[in-house]
């Protein structure tokens, strides 16, 4: 079993390597905020950067972590800076949008994200998983693009939006609020990508799948599949810092689009016995 699930992780997700030469001619001299910095992809994304001459401005709650974060960084090329925020709280967000201020902004990384498996019928008095979806996975980023425009005009910047694959293929069951708050987004920002284009700021999009963090951690059923790692996802990251381009997805997500369409009721199917068994 374990050498399947090698066999399977070395073909849906090949070993991409860092281009540091590429990313320091890149990024040298920029300011990053990345969102959701410390733990997962966000911190595997810092550590990525450390010796890039760069400016790094690292949000999320735990301030314990950032600190960390940002000590074992001292002595490296890049620059960090921290705030320690709920992203979720209008008031708090509006604090790290003051912050952000004096600074001139080149990159906005969005990848602060919170998700949640639970089904329909144990939600009935849960609106909260709703609202702390919706508020971190669609709303705060929306009001930092909001609000970081003018700079990432001023610097012909870049917003890169880290997103998950199930964005793309047919809803799942349980995963209703972050499916929903992910997608939320998604069509958001494709919505808004020309008028940003049109002001010189590119977007891009990384549509992740399973990856190993804490996220996945709470599912059981994750365990046994096969995942990336963080750091393979912070390099996945960084070929989109480098390269611009609109989207990664990996190379089988066509696969899953395309049966996604053309099996959609067998899937609704599936679902429904699923659900059923579990009853
Ligand atoms: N893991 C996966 O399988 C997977 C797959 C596809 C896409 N993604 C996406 O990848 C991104 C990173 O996720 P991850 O897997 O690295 O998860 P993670 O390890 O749980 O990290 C999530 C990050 O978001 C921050 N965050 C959570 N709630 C926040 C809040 N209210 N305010 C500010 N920051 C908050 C967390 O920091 P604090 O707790 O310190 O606030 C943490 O730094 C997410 O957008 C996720 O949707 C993940």
């Amino acid at each position: 079993m374990k050498i399947l699930i090698e066999l399977l992780n070395y073909l849906l997700f090949p070993i991409y390597k860092p281009n540091f030469c590429q990313l320091k001619q890149s990024l040298q001299h920029k300011t990053i905020i990345i969102t959701g910095a410390s733990f997962g992809v966000g911190e595997a994304l810092c550590y990525l950067l450390a010796d890039i001459e760069c400016q790094l401005i690292l949000v999320a709650r735990t301030a314990d972590k950032l600190q960390l974060i940002k000590q074992s960084l001292s002595g490296k090329k890049v620059k960090v800076a921290l705030f320690s925020a709920d992203l979720r709280d209008a008031k708090q967000l509006d604090n790290f949008i003051t912050y952000l201020e004096p600074y001139h902004v080149d990159i906005f990384i969005n990848n602060a994200g919170i998700s949640i498996c639970r089904p329909i019928m144990q939600s009935l008095d849960r609106m909260h998983d709703f609202e702390r979806t919706i508020k971190l996975n669609y709303l705060a980023p929306v009001k930092l693009c909001l609000a970081l425009i003018p700079k990432l005009q001023q610097s012909k910047g870049h917003i890169v939006n880290v997103s998950a694959i199930n964005v793309l293929l047919a809803p799942t069951v349980n995963w209703a609020a972050y499916q929903a708050s992910k997608t939320a987004f998604d069509q958001w920002l494709r919505c808004a990508s020309s008028e940003f284009e049109n002001q010189q700021i590119v977007v891009s999009t990384a549509y992740l799948p399973l990856v190993k963090t804490r996220m996945i951690a709470p599912t059981k059923i994750y365990k046994k599949l096969p995942a990336l790692q963080p750091n393979q996802a912070a390099t996945i990251i960084s070929r989109l810092l480098v390269t611009k381009k609109r989207q990664y997805k990996p190379w089988w997500a066509i696969l899953g689009q395309l049966a996604s369409v053309i099996f959609n009721g067998v899937w609704c199917k599936l679902n429904y016995y699923y659900i059923k068994k579990k009853q």
